[in-house]
């Protein structure tokens, strides 16, 4: 049995954790057996590198070395087996955003970042991606909106709009590589317009559920 792998991509403050929760009620209701899970993060190692390279100074390849290593682990415990129990495994951020971040927006070759990327997915792809794409400026007034009253912003979202504008030219990039993986929405809407957006997405890929 072969479940699905979805991700879900963006820069931050796009929107894209509100409509992974439309996605799972979609395929619940399709009586899919769903699990939800995130990167950096989705174990407990990988979690506890997630507060490090979230909170911790550190160099870019440091940076992109414990992105791979937590994604090493999500990949063996979670993802793989999810994927064996026929479960449809959404994933709120995966290897794309390493090439979009450390790649667009830090600017680490592609040449470190493709063995990476090889050595620990070994063949485990998403077989769609979302790719909730906005304009930098866009995303960082959600940002303030969503940050009053709840966290700081972490080591990552302090970067200014010139890094996220480079990690989304990143995930561009990344999606004329990979055009039927990755589908781009258009992230500059009401949550409505971009839900009826995703929504058009799954009802064309999976036109049987
Ligand atoms: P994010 O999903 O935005 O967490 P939250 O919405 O809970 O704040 O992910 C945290 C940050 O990690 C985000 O700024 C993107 C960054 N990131 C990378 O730089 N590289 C990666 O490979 C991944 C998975 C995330």
């Amino acid at each position: 049995m072969t479940g699905r792998f979805i991700s879900f991509e963006g820069i931050d403050g796009a929107g894209k954790s509100t409509h992974i929760q439309a996605v799972a009620d979609w395929f619940r209701a399709r009586g899919a057996d769903v699990q939800l899970s995130r990167e950096p993060g989705g174990t407990p190692l990988a979690e506890t590198l997630r507060d490090i390279v979230l909170s911790q100074p550190m160099g870019s390849l440091t940076e992109v070395l414990l992105m791979f290593a937590g994604r090493r682990d999500h990949v063996e415990t979670i993802i793989k087996p999810a994927l064996a129990a026929g479960r449809t495994l959404l994933c709120d951020r995966f290897t794309d955003a390493s090439f979009a971040y450390q790649g667009g927006g830090r600017g680490l070759p592609l040449a470190v970042l493709e063995p990476l990327a090889d050595w620990v997915q070994e063949g485990t792809e998403p077989e769609l991606t979302l790719w909730f794409d906005l304009p930098a400026g866009q995303a960082a007034a959600r940002r303030v909106g969503r940050e009053v009253g709840s966290r700081e912003a972490d080591r990552i979202e302090q970067l200014d709009l010139e890094f996220f504008e480079r990690v989304r030219a990143g995930y561009a990039a990344r999606a004329a590589k990979a055009p039927g993986r990755i589908v781009r929405i258009d992230a500059s809407g009401t949550v409505e317009q971009v839900g009826a957006q995703v929504l058009a997405v799954l009802s064309a890929r999976y036109p049987a559920c």
